[in-house]
């Protein structure tokens, strides 16, 4: 099989509405590749055609226009279904069941055996961190907990591809890094993963190439490094400098024609603070953070 998983080209989408009148054109033309291996994000507002895009790539809709292959197959064989897995933007999963009823289920639909059933569901279940919820009905599960499920079934018939919609929504910053932990773990495992984004920095930190769409229309097409990297700039980091060694840098830039435009220390993102934060907390819990006027006031 070639390298490439999916293929799309001039794919177009109108939808249209119950007496067959034209009512939205949500994809205009796209056409794009997925390597296999890559992590692959499609970014773009609300509406834009992220899902529409999804839906054409699985088979769940019909193309106005255009061709896909995906994993060597048209997007209307169903065989090809057996090795993708897909995490929809909102899960359709039975309330009344609890996730290993869930997951138990999903492996009986893909004519997994009892055992490897077990086993597999045990495993999504540790790795999607449900163990201790494991048992819960899922009507009682929050978005977070919901969109783990949902990741865990996604993942039962041990896919090649994974197709992921908006797999960060609802999660808090800690869900988001497990999930974007995962994502990396799968790539490590050699799986091919397309997933929808609006949130920019989930995209930014997993995906090796990203698509824009904005209005069903491709914007920007490229590795994530080589459209965020600034050539006009060059950074240097270093261990903290006396003024001295700064004033000096500045005269040695100057000579070289070339201009010191900021010097300053680096921020860690609130991302990394909020997480720090959590893990601080479970590590010594109990303890908080007192400002001084109540510490002066409560003794
Ligand atoms: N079933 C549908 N019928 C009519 N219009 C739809 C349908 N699904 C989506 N659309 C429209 O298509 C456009 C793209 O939607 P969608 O693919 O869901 O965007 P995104 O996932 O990027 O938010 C939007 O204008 C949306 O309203
Ligand atoms: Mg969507």
């Amino acid at each position: 099989m070639s390298d490439v998983v999916i293929s799309a080209r001039n794919l177009s989408k109108i939808y249209r509405d119950f007496w067959g009148r034209k009512k939205v054109r949500a994809l205009n033309s796209l056409s794009l590749d997925v390597n296999k291996g890559e992590v692959f994000g499609l970014l773009g507002p609300n509406g834009s055609g992220k899902t529409t895009t999804v839906k054409l790539l699985l088979g769940l809709l019909f193309p106005t226009e255009g061709d896909i292959t995906i994993l060597g197959q048209p997007a209307a064989d169903v065989r090809k279904n057996e090795k993708i897995g897909y995490l929809p933007e909102e899960s359709y999963l039975y309330r009344f069941l609890n996730a290993e009823e869930t997951l138990d289920f999903y492996g009986r639909l893909f004519n997994m055996d009892t055992a490897t059933r077990k086993a597999r569901s045990q495993q999504l279940i540790e790795q999607v961190g449900l163990k201790d919820a494991k048992r819960r009905q899922l009507k009682e599960y929050s978005k977070g907990m919901t969109r783990r499920i949902g990741l865990a079934q996604a993942l039962i018939n041990n896919p090649d591809l994974i197709i992921l919609d908006e797999p960060t929504s609802g999660l808090d910053p800690i869900g988001s890094r497990d999930m974007k932990d995962l994502i990396v773990r799968l790539k490590s495992e050699g799986k091919t993963i397309l997933m929808c984004s609006h949130l920019l920095a989930d995209v930014q930190d997993v995906c090796d190439r990203i698509a824009i769409l904005d209005k069903g229309e491709l914007k920007v097409l490229g590795r994530v490094q080589d459209l965020l990297k600034d050539q006009g700039v060059t950074q240097v980091k270093t261990s903290k400098l006396p003024e001295a060694a700064i004033a000096e840098i500045q005269a040695i830039v100057a000579r070289h024609g070339c201009e010191v435009l900021e010097v300053d220390h680096p921020t860690t993102n609130l991302e990394d603070l909020f997480i720090k934060t959590v893990r601080e907390s479970a590590a010594r819990p109990g303890q908080r953070f007192v400002t001084p006027e109540t510490a002066k006031s409560a003794t």
